[in-house]
């Protein structure tokens, strides 16, 4: 496929007369499709001013079973959308693109800031008692520099017990977030952790937070779950600080959506996930 002419769905909020997106500049966010939502509510929650875009590219979901050099001609391709869409800086809200294109993204565009995901193994390992930890991830993100230098470099303090999870994004995308399907599918994921002792779990896929109820039930409340996504947002806001591009203003924000796969598929999945009303129109 050839993604240089894909062709974009947008939905928007809807906020008749008010000013067009992009004459201050608004945060870009990407996943390749709903996980981004997870990162992208924790930067609503910690800028609320701010105007978003933010991009699924669930024309090409999973990347994670994909080859790293074709996620990272997916994210130079959204990158270039968000800049013509008036984004300030931009957010990789995907652990399996950063892994594979940050340092790319960054070379490319050196003039944009760029605020990536990691799985976050340096809380896990701070605070561990059993020197145990686990990560759930998708294949690529294992498979990526970014996990293996982290792994590396908490291989002397902790024990990791990583674990690919293929089929949990897909589950996520279709809503199925505490079927008997999925139930199944983390428990075979997860009870080898719980049998290798582990007691906090990172979540390394912006998809899997979602699936943080399910989890927690199949796994107990001993174990601590870490989501990455509250310190993420506070990073955005550090480096928009830096840059001087925080808004000064307290005017209500617009938040704008776009999809390369099904509109009413991110609709649907914006309303369930993240409470989030947004009506759908097409743009070329
Ligand atoms: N949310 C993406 C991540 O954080 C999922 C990648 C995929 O599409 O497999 O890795």
């Amino acid at each position: 496929m050839n993604t240089h002419s894909h062709q974009w769905s947008e939905k928007e909020t809807e906020e008749p007369g008010s000013e067009k997106i992009g004459e201050r500049g608004s945060i870009g966010v990407f996943d390749s499709g709903v996980g981004g939502l997870s990162v992208w509510r924790e930067i609503t929650r910690e800028l609320p001013n701010e105007d978003t875009l933010y991009v699924a590219d669930q024309a090409h979901l999973p990347y994670g079973p994909r080859p790293l050099a074709e996620v990272r001609q997916f994210t130079e391709d959204i990158t270039h959308f968000l800049l013509t869409q008036g984004a300030k800086l931009i957010v990789v809200a995907c652990n399996t693109a950063s892994g594979a294109a940050l340092h790319y993204l960054r070379e490319t565009f050196p003039e944009v800031p760029f605020v990536g995901m990691e799985p976050a193994l340096k809380p896990a390992a701070e605070h561990t008692q059993t020197g145990i930890i686990g990560v759930i991830a998708t294949p690529g993100t294992f498979q990526g520099d970014l996990f293996q230098q982290l792994a590396v470099r908490f291989a002397n303090n902790v024990k990791i017990h990583i674990q690919p999870c293929p089929g949990l994004v897909t589950a996520v995308e279709t809503g199925a977030l505490d079927t008997l399907e999925t139930r199944a599918l983390l428990r075979q994921y997860l009870l080898p952790m719980l049998e290798a002792n582990i007691d906090h779990l990172v979540l390394g896929c912006t998809h899997y937070p979602f699936l943080s109820q399910t989890i927690q039930e199949i796994i107990g409340p001993n174990i601590t779950l870490i989501d990455p996504a509250p310190a993420v947002a506070r990073q955005v806001r550090r480096v928009l600080a830096h840059h001087k591009l925080l808004v000064s203003s307290t005017r209500k924000p617009q938040h704008r959506f776009y999809t390369s796969g099904n509109p009413e598929q991110l609709a649907t999945a914006a309303r369930a996930l993240v409470e989030l009303n947004v009506t759908v129109k097409d743009w070329y």
